[in-house]
């Protein structure tokens, strides 16, 4: 028995020294800023704060860590979703993308929402209220629609140069 617990305290201790120091997918943790999403884009803040509610934790600079995702191994799960999820789009660096990468992603937020695969669902066990309703989901397609038109305007007005 008491083999038993020296052997859990040992593999705690060992699992808390993990936590702190290995980061398999890189300082994730370390990416923070509070500025606001989309900057850029025109969304009236209904469409903003859906995306504050619902994407933000894996797509921006903005995550909130609860305490758990400081716990290995489920914090190098999450690590690795929001690494990736940042990777696919991060909505803190909108105005980084090009106008056609911005039409691309919206045709994607779109796809993705529709059907119902954006948020994760394993996440939406753990996040309820980040889950989107129909009424959500409607806000974001009228959105997607109304800014793929005003960027591809904008696009096919842009000057011309030598190289296109
Ligand atoms: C729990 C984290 C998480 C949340 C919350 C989340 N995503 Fe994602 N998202 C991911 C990950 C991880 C990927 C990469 C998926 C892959 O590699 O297949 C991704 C990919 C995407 C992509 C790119 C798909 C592609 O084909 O390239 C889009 C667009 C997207 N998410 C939109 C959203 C939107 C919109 C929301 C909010 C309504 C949202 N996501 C919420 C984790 C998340």
């Amino acid at each position: 028995m008491r083999l038993i617990l020296k052997l859990t305290v040992v593999a705690m201790a060992l699992l808390t020294i993990a936590s702190a120091i290995v980061h398999p997918y890189g300082a994730v943790k370390g990416t923070r800023s509070l500025a606001p999403l989309l900057t850029g884009a025109e969304a009236n803040s209904d469409v903003a704060r859906i995306f504050e509610r619902s994407c933000e934790n894996c797509h921006s600079d903005r995550t909130e860590w609860p305490w758990y995702s400081y716990v290995a191994p489920l914090s190098w799960m999450i690590e690795n979703d929001v690494h990736r999820g940042r990777s696919h789009m991060n909505l803190s660096h909108w105005d980084a993308y090009t106008e056609e990468q911005k039409v691309e992603l919206l045709t994607k937020i779109g796809v993705e929402v529709r059907n119902r695969r954006m948020p994760l669902p394993k996440y939406l066990q753990l996040h309820p209220q980040a889950r989107l309703s129909n009424d959500d989901l409607a806000r974001i397609n009228v959105w997607v629609q109304s800014e793929r038109r005003r960027l591809r305007a904008s696009i096919q007005e842009r000057p011309k140069t030598p190289a296109d």
